[in-house]
């Protein structure tokens, strides 16, 4: 993954971008990065603060042999290769709500935004955008972020380069990705989320859309879909959405 890495240093959406060029036949591993965007996308038709020099906004375009199904897959995917590097930066806190925020101590410091192009059974282009908050200080977040976004100068000690992040998440994603495609299996990345997760086991509010749901967050299937029994005791899925986790 980045043999061919473009970077701007102000573009509208990194995702955006290379959305483009993989209709244009831009091959796996292509990577966008930009310094600052200017509209930068988050997941439910939200905007996500991109400041000039404050976070890495990238964007890497995956090509796999498989089901449209699998973009799921790849989420969690992406947020485990993060994870695995973030965990040599933050001593304690880190973590990951289902399906992709990570978070430390329980508030946001990375987003992932996955969009796909498919034929009705076999993925085209994935297009996996991650958004990192790296250097933000606490007044840089607005009102409306402030109680729920971090960045990671905030929580280590360690000296931070922005590049040499970027190589490490590419080089974990690249390990994670390669076993998943080759062996079939997500075990080694399962394994990797679910050990960061925040989610299995706590009691949730499930939101879809403009519906609300109480469960209990049983399990994360191999699929990506969350496992939950709600409170008259009936077990299902959960495909897509999004949950808060409800505190005791
Ligand atoms: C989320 O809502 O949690 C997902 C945020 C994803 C943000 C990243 S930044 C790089 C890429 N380009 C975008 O416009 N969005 C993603």
């Amino acid at each position: 993954l980045g043999k061919n890495l473009y970077f701007y240093e102000t573009i509208d959406s990194t995702n955006n971008e290379l959305k483009k060029m993989a209709a244009e036949g831009a091959c796996e591993g292509t990577v966008v990065i930009a310094l600052c965007q200017t509209e930068g996308r988050g997941r439910r038709g939200r905007r996500w603060q991109s400041d000039a020099g404050s976070g890495i906004y990238m964007s890497v375009l995956l090509k796999p042999d498989l089901p449209p199904t699998a973009v799921q897959s790849i989420t969690l995917l992406a947020s485990s290769a993060v994870c695995k590097v973030l965990e040599k930066y933050v001593k304690s806190g880190l973590g990951i709500k289902w399906p992709n925020d990570i978070l430390i101590n329980n508030k946001k410091v990375c987003g992932i935004l996955t969009e796909m192009t498919s034929e009705p059974d076999k993925v085209q282009a994935i297009i996996l955008g991650i958004g990192l908050n790296v250097w933000n200080r606490e007044e840089d977040f607005g009102d409306e972020l402030k109680h729920t976004a971090t960045s990671l100068c905030l929580n280590t000690d360690r000296e931070i380069s922005r590049t040499q992040l970027v190589v490490e998440i590419l080089k974990e994603l690249e390990d994670l990705y390669l076993n998943f495609v080759e062996k079939g299996s997500s075990a080694k990345f399962m394994d990797i989320w679910r050990c960061f997760s925040v989610t299995i086991g706590r009691d949730i509010i499930v939101i879809q859309g403009e519906n609300r749901w109480q469960a209990k967050a049983l399990d994360v299937l191999d699929d990506g879909r969350l496992l939950v029994e709600t409170p008259d005791g009936k077990r299902q899925t959960v495909l897509s959405g999004e949950i808060s986790i409800r505190s005791c």
